[in-house]
C-alpha cells in the first residue's frame, strides 16, 4: 500500500495553533502518514501536491462569547487557493472560551476549494486530546 500524506497548513499569532498543528503532526506521523507542516505565510503549492489529507488551521478571533471567525489573513491565504482540492479535509482552532461560529465560518469560505471538513478539531491550549487522537484516526482508517 502506498504511504498516505497529509499537509498541515496554521495560521497561528501566538503560537498555540502552531503547537497544535505540531502535535496533530506528531500524531499523523506515529499512524505512519507522511506529514508536512507549513504556516499559512510559507506555505507553497507544491506544500500540498498529491497530498491525501489537508488540515487547514486558525487561531479564533471574535468577541469572546459571540461571533467567532478566522483572522483577515486566514481568509485572503484561503481565497488564493485553487479551487477543488480532493483531499479529505479537517479544520482545526484553538481558543479560549468558545469556538462558537468558528468552524461554520472556515467552511464558508472553503467551501469552493475543498471537499467538506469531515474531522474538526479544537484545543485550549494547543494540545492534542485522546478524543482527537480518536478522530484523526477515524478519519485516516476511513
Ligand atoms: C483579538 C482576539 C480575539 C479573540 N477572540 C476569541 C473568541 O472570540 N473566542 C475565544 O474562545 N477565544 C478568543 N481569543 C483567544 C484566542 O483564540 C486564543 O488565545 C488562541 O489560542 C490564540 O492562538 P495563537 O496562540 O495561535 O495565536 C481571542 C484572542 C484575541 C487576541
Amino acid at each position: 500500500m502506498n504511504t498516505k500524506t497529509a499537509t498541515i497548513i496554521y495560521h497561528s499569532k501566538r503560537g498555540t495553533t502552531q503547537k497544535f498543528a505540531a502535535e496533530i503532526a506528531f500524531y499523523l506521523k506515529s499512524r505512519g502518514i507522511e506529514t508536512k507542516v507549513t504556516s499559512i505565510t510559507k506555505f507553497k503549492a507544491e506544500d500540498m501536491d498529491g497530498a491525501d489529507f489537508i488540515f487547514f488551521g486558525c487561531w479564533t478571533s471574535g468577541l469572546f462569547l459571540i461571533l467567532q471567525h478566522p483572522e483577515k489573513e486566514w481568509v485572503e491565504f484561503i481565497n488564493k487557493l485553487p479551487k477543488n482540492l480532493s483531499a479529505k479535509t479537517a479544520l482545526f482552532t484553538t481558543y479560549k472560551v468558545r469556538t462558537g461560529s468558528m468552524f461554520s465560518n472556515m467552511k464558508k469560505y472553503l467551501k469552493l476549494k475543498t471537499q467538506e471538513a469531515s474531522l474538526l478539531l479544537q484545543s485550549r491550549n494547543g494540545e492534542l486530546s485522546e478524543l482527537n487522537k480518536d478522530l484523526i484516526s477515524q478519519l485516516i482508517d476511513e
